[in-house]
């Protein structure tokens, strides 16, 4: 970094001497010309760039984190195409971003320091302002399916289901689904969270929030980042919550004043977590045995299956690639189960 300021300052010295020499010399063959404009005042490294670019650990701590995170692993970067690009690469998550475009990437980026700042925008600490950052109106969930949750709302951009076709209308007639992969794609956490764009099938329970969605004012951001990260592995820029294997980085949690005791969270989490894990084993392992699922989880294609049919898979789905066991919506995501299980009963095998 120093080398690179004081190459801009040799440059900048360099081009002083020059033009001196060039006026002294001008001034010998003929009479002086009117003088130029001023020029812009350069940028002041110590203003600008030494704001984020000084001696403290600060940067680069960050630096490291993200390097250990799955978003710093970069593998799945080559998902470049049109449709995978914007949520799989730098450059496809700005351009949808700041000019609505959703668009192939050549020589991809993964996900860095930039894709989710303004870095060396204006070169000032403004530039760590965060892009994708108004409310997100989500793909998935219709147009009432919106998150806004502070600072998080960078990562709903991405953590969201993408469209679903056909999308399952209750009352409607069957539909063949030739797509074995039918479903709301990896990463709905937004989804769950805010507890919109599944399936909503009747059945003994009624479909409510967890206390997170209100009280959880940032979203992802106050569980994922907390502030105490434990060393690389979690937290902060690293952004995990589960390491060494069983661990849980569990003081986000209690930020909010709900939860007082992290010990008491861990053991809560741990009973929700045996038991949706268990529901959606069940429900997966009674659409295999309906022939609706192949052995390996996926949608036995070609198939026609009623709206409820259909809207039971997208349920499962919805729920398992959310990857929370419930964390981030526990009474939605119950809901969906317990419901879609009732519903299969009585569907008859
Ligand atoms: C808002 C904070 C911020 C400011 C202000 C800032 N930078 Fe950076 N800079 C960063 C970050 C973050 C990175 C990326 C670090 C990484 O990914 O390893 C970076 C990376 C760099 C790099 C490494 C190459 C690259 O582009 O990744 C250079 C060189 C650099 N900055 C120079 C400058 C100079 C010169 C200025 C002032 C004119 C400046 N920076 C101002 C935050 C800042
Ligand atoms: C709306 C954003 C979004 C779009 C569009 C998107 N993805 Fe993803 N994808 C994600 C997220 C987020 C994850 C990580 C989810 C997680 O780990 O919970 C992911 C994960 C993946 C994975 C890794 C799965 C695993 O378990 O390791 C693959 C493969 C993948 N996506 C392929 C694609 C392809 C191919 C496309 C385009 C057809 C695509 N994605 C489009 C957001 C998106
Ligand atoms: C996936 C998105 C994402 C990426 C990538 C990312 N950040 Fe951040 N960063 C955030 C979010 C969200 C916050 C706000 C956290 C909060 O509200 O506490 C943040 C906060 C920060 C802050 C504090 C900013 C302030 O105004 O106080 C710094 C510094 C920072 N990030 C640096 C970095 C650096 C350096 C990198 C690259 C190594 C990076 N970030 C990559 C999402 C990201
Ligand atoms: C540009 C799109 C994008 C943004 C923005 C983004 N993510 Fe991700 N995230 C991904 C992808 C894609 C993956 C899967 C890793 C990969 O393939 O790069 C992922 C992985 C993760 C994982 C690890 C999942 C696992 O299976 O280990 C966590 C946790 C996560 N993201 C949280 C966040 C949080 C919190 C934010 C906001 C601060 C955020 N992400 C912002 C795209 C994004
Ligand atoms: C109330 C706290 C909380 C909020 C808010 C929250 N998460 Fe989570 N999240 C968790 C917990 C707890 C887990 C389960 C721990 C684990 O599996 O590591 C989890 C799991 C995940 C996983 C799977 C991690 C893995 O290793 O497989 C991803 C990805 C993720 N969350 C992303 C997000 C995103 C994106 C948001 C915002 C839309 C979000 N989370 C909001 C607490 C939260």
């Amino acid at each position: 970094m120093k080398r690179q300021i004081s190459l801009l300052t040799l440059a900048t010295t360099a081009l002083f001497v020059l033009s001196f020499v060039m006026i002294s010399s001008c001034t010998k063959t003929g009479p002086e010309g009117p003088s130029g404009k001023d020029g812009e005042d350069g940028l002041n490294a110590d203003a600008s760039c030494v704001k984020c670019h000084d001696f403290s650990d600060d940067l680069l701590t960050k630096v490291h984190q993200f390097a250990n995170s799955a978003h710093g692993s970069g593998a799945n970067v080559d998902r470049s195409a049109v449709g995978c690009a914007q949520c799989h690469t730098s450059q496809g998550f700005r351009l949808m971003v700041d000019s609505g475009q959703i668009a192939a990437v050549t020589s991809p980026a993964i996900i860095n320091c930039r894709t989710c700042h303004k870095i060396h925008e204006t070169y000032s600490p403004a530039d760590y302002a965060l892009r994708g950052s108004g409310a997100v109106a989500m793909v998935m969930g219709g147009p009432a399916a919106q998150y806004n949750y502070g600072t998080s709302n960078t990562c709903a951009n991405c953590h969201q289901g993408r469209a679903v076709t056909p999308y399952p209308v209750a009352g409607g007639d069957p539909v063949q689904i030739t797509n074995k992969r039918y479903g709301p794609h990896y990463g709905p956490q937004a989804n769950m969270f805010i507890g919109k764009g599944a399936y909503e099938i009747a059945g003994p329970m009624p479909y409510s929030n967890s206390p997170h969605t209100q009280a959880v004012t940032n979203g992802c951001v106050t569980c994922h980042m907390d502030g105490a990260p434990v060393g690389l592995k979690a937290g902060g820029h690293q952004m995990s919550i589960t390491y060494n294997g069983t661990s849980k980085l569990l003081t986000g949690c209690t930020v909010s004043g709900c939860h007082t005791d992290a010990a008491v969270v861990k053991s809560m989490f741990d009973a929700n977590r045996a038991e949706i894990a268990a529901l959606e084993l069940q429900l997966e392992t009674e659409l295999k045995a309906m022939g609706l699922l192949d052995v390996e989880g996926y949608v036995a294609v070609p198939a026609t299956l009623t709206q409820d049919q259909l809207g039971i898979i997208l349920n499962l789905k919805l729920v398992h690639y959310d990857h929370s066991y419930g964390a981030h919506n526990y009474r939605y995501t119950k809901a969906l189960l317990v419901n879609s299980l009732d519903a299969l009963a009585k569907m008859g095998v």
